[in-house]
């Protein structure tokens, strides 16, 4: 009797969790740091509703991008953009034969329904995101009401070649 209360308890708090969470890109800049090699065609946000924007992206490499470390940091705001928490790195190509970083993980769980960017490096012509927008049952946990940034930089021989960040709204409405 008491389990069975407990068990619907956790099904009420998840249900109204899910309902009213609000959990979306607010912005995206994109940029090359070497256009010879890396064209930034789309990084672009588009509202479906009030609740739910979907990010595209489209990006050309000229050459094979064949090793690429990612510099992840996300940032919070409060009176401007406040390092937050995490700050990593992982090798992107490693990533993709192997995952092995909790924030790559979860990064790539967002993204992996609506990438071409879904196979091993090299990686060479359009790379597309498309439609993608956040779902909170991926990210797992709740986080603070408030504004973030999750700012990525790709490196290659210790060259930045390539920024993609994303602002995102968190709202927690109970
Ligand atoms: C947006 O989220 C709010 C709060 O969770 C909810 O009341 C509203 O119905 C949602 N609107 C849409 C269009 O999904
Ligand atoms: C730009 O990318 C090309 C192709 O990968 C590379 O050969 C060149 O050295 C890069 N230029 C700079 C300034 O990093
Ligand atoms: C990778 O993405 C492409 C395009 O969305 C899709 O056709 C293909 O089946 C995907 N491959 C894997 C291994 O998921």
């Amino acid at each position: 009797m008491q389990r069975r209360f407990f068990v619907c308890g956790i099904l009420l708090i998840w249900i109204s969790y899910n309902e009213s969470v609000v959990f979306k890109f607010t912005n995206a800049v994109c940029e090359s740091y070497n256009k010879s090699w890396i064209i930034i065609n789309q990084c672009r946000l588009r509202a479906i509703n009030r609740n739910k924007t979907v990010f595209n992206l489209r990006v050309t490499a000229l050459h094979p991008i064949e090793k690429a470390m990612v510099e992840f940091q996300v940032f919070k705001r409060e009176n401007g953009y406040k390092p937050w928490l995490v700050k990593t790195s992982w090798d992107a190509c490693l990533f993709l034969k192997r995952a092995y970083n909790p924030f790559a993980i979860m990064l790539y769980r967002m993204f992996r329904d609506f990438t071409n960017i879904n196979h091993t490096c090299p990686f060479v012509g359009d790379l597309i995101v498309k439609g993608c927008y956040l779902r909170p049952e991926l990210l797992g946990l709740v986080l603070p009401t408030g504004d973030y940034l999750v700012a990525t930089s790709w490196f290659t021989e210790n060259k930045k070649f390539l920024i993609i960040n994303a602002h995102f709204k968190f709202t927690e409405d109970l």
